[in-house]
């Protein structure tokens, strides 16, 4: 059950008070009868909801990807630290959590959602969702280092990584790094185990969903439809993976 002025105002049709001002003027109805208090509770997943006769369709959960900044944290309260929701300028922000945690100092895709099921899907350890970086470092990475991460590296843990995929770009500092895991500081302590230091960290991708070009640091948008379906599904045709 929710509220009538909030299942307005996180469907988009303004403020609070906006929207308060929509009821109490009459332009609202729920299945078809005129409701003017904001306080009216309804059933957010079967109640019609029309405001000036048009019908208000009603997301049931909220899919953004954001490019995290550096210098804010992934966790949705930390004393004396920005967290990366303060970006998010939606009335149902409060309700989100970040899928998985980057570092205070990596940038790039974070995936935010209200969606538990998912959040858990894409997390739990056992699917091995991928997560593409792209990794500047402060010396060069030697050939035999795509061996050493295709092998696994003891980095401190009781088991070494499992099986990671080490790319080349043309700068010999640069390179791209998929895991299909996600330790703490991982990325970080991979190449500490290989005597070098990373500079320069940030998410490219998760699984499907590839950080849209678009956006600068701090800004965010919606999935499509299409990125959903892959993220829940695996791409292609539903459930067929
Ligand atoms: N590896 C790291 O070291 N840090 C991150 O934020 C992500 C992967």
């Amino acid at each position: 059950m929710m509220r009538l002025d909030r299942f307005l105002a996180i469907n988009k049709y303004g403020t609070r008070q906006d929207v308060k001002k929509m009821i109490r003027a009459g332009r609202v109805a729920v299945d078809g009868q005129a409701v003017r208090s904001p306080e009216y509770k309804l059933d957010e997943e079967t109640a019609e909801v029309t405001v000036d006769g048009r019908i208000i369709s009603y997301e049931k959960n909220h899919y953004l990807m954001l490019y995290k900044p550096a210098g804010c944290v992934s966790s949705t309260y930390e004393k004396g630290e920005r967290s990366v929701l303060s970006y998010i300028n939606e009335a149902y922000a409060d309700d989100l959590f970040p899928v998985g945690r980057l570092d205070k100092d990596t940038q790039g895709l974070l995936l935010l959602t209200d969606d538990g099921v998912l959040a858990h899907q894409l997390l739990s350890p056992s699917k091995h969702v991928d997560k593409r970086y792209y990794v500047e470092l402060e010396k060069e990475v030697s050939e035999d280092a795509v061996k050493k991460f295709q092998e696994g590296i003891d980095i401190g843990d009781e088991d070494r990584t499992m099986p990671a995929v080490l790319e080349f770009t043309s700068h010999p500092r640069h390179v791209y790094v998929t895991l299909h895991e996600g330790r703490y500081h991982q990325i970080k302590r991979m190449f500490e185990a290989l005597d070098n230091r990373v500079a320069y960290l940030k998410r490219i991708s998760m699984k499907e969903l590839v950080l849209d070009e678009a956006l600068k640091p701090g800004e965010y948008r919606k999935l499509t439809e299409e990125e959903i379906k892959k993220l829940k599904y695996g791409g292609g045709l539903c459930g067929s993976h």
